[in-house]
């Protein structure tokens, strides 16, 4: 790069070699820091260069499908001007750069790159959609933190934190919030069910303490039920949280930071339509199984409260990127159920709605997620 002074005018003259690199998309480093920018005179003629994206989608859980749906949203609706976007699959061990032809090309996980057509492509930021393990549970973060490539989720300890309910139930409880009276079981070994429901009172939801999408979850009403829905949440995780039942309505917002401000969402109610009788996996996925009603007919008072206390434990909780606070609203309390810190983003998911009716595109969600992310705020 040649830097040239005349009259207190900076010019900027490109080796031709970069003017290539640039105008093929290329990236001229890693990590985005150097921007072409062509000052001529009083016009600034500035050619900013696109920033890869990795989209990381999969994961280990029973949210796989989830999380594709999710990754064709997101891809569908990130800038194409400001971004290139790989698609990046990971199950186990796989990992692989899904072309747009299908073709499949293996991640090398020393250092996150993809060979694309003879060319070493890196990312400048990554933007991962795995809900459950190893997404959302702090495992990828901590292997981007150390690779020290950004993201767009929470970090390595908000992540693994909020992940495991009966943690995140007690640093929440901790904070003062109203959270559901639970059990864990630690092991399926020598349970004691008069033991269980003298601890919390019936009915309960019996749920594996790290899992997501209501996967291996039941109401339990009846003493009788109780072992086998223990057992059925035991075959999902090697922890099992017992909750009393809490009969109310159900509330969820999103929130993100953006430029070191804090956005709770509209808040959105839910109503399940289904036989279980709560969102269960059939009344988030299928279409027309459950209402979720943008915003959600409560009271201003109530409105307010469930965004303020969603912001604020987004701060307590030290979170980052765009995550999803889930209450119940009961005998005139406000119980926090969990957090999510890879919300559902398919086109029907919630917070895509709230943002709509805060006049806030998926691109322009997504955009602040990866600026925010690049930001290293
Ligand atoms: N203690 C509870 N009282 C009432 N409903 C509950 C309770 N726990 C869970 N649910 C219902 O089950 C759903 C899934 O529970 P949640 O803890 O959010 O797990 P997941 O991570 O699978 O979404 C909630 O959205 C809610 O409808
Ligand atoms: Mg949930």
């Amino acid at each position: 790069m040649v830097f040239m002074r005349n009259g207190g005018k900076k010019y900027v003259v490109f080796l031709m070699y970069i003017c290539q690199q640039a105008q093929a998309g290329r990236p001229m480093d890693n990590h985005g820091e150097v921007c072409p920018a062509f000052v001529f005179s009083k016009t600034k003629i500035a050619y900013m260069k696109k920033k890869n994206i990795a989209l990381v989608a999969g994961g280990d859980s029973g949210e796989y499908v989830i999380s594709v749906a999710s990754a064709r949203m997101i891809r569908e609706n990130i800038d194409p001007e400001r971004y290139t976007v790989y698609l990046i699959m990971i199950r186990q061990r796989k990992w692989v750069y899904v072309g747009e032809k299908g073709q499949e090309v293996p991640v090398d996980k020393n250092d996150f790159s993809v060979l694309v057509d003879g060319q070493k492509i890196l990312f400048d930021c990554v933007f991962i959609t795995i809900h459950g393990t190893p997404g959302e549970d702090g495992k990828l973060q901590a292997y981007f933190e150390l690779l020290g490539i950004p993201y767009t989720t929470a970090g390595v300890l908000a992540s693994a934190l909020t992940f495991n309910k009966h943690y995140c139930n007690m640093v929440v409880a901790h904070l003062g919030f109203p959270v559901p009276a639970s059990v864990r079981l630690k092991t399926p070994a020598n349970l004691d069910v008069e033991k269980i429901i003298q601890q919390v009172k019936l009915p309960v939801f019996v749920k594996p303490n790290e899992g997501g999408s209501s996967i291996g979850m039941s109401m339990v009403k009846d003493k009788d039920a109780l072992l086998p829905a223990i057992e059925a949440a035991f075959e999902q995780d090697k922890q099992v949280l017992i909750e009393e039942y809490l009969q109310g309505t159900e509330l969820t917002c999103g929130v993100f930071r953006y430029r070191d401000k804090v956005t709770a969402l509209p808040v959105t109610e839910i109503i399940s339509k289904t036989k279980a009788a709560f969102f269960d996996f059939e009344a988030k996925y299928t279409p027309g199984a459950a209402d979720e009603i943008t915003p959600a007919r409560i009271s201003p008072a109530l409105t307010k409260m469930v965004r303020e206390h969603s912001a604020i434990l987004y701060d307590k909780l030290g979170m980052s990127g765009l995550v999803r606070f889930d209450f119940i609203h009961c005998n005139n309390t406000l119980y926090f159920l969990e957090v999510n810190v890879t919300p559902g983003m398919t086109e029907t998911s919630i917070v895509p709605q709230q943002a709509a009716v805060e006049n806030i595109s998926s691109m322009e969600l997504f955009s602040m997620l990866i600026e925010e992310a690049l930001s290293g705020r």
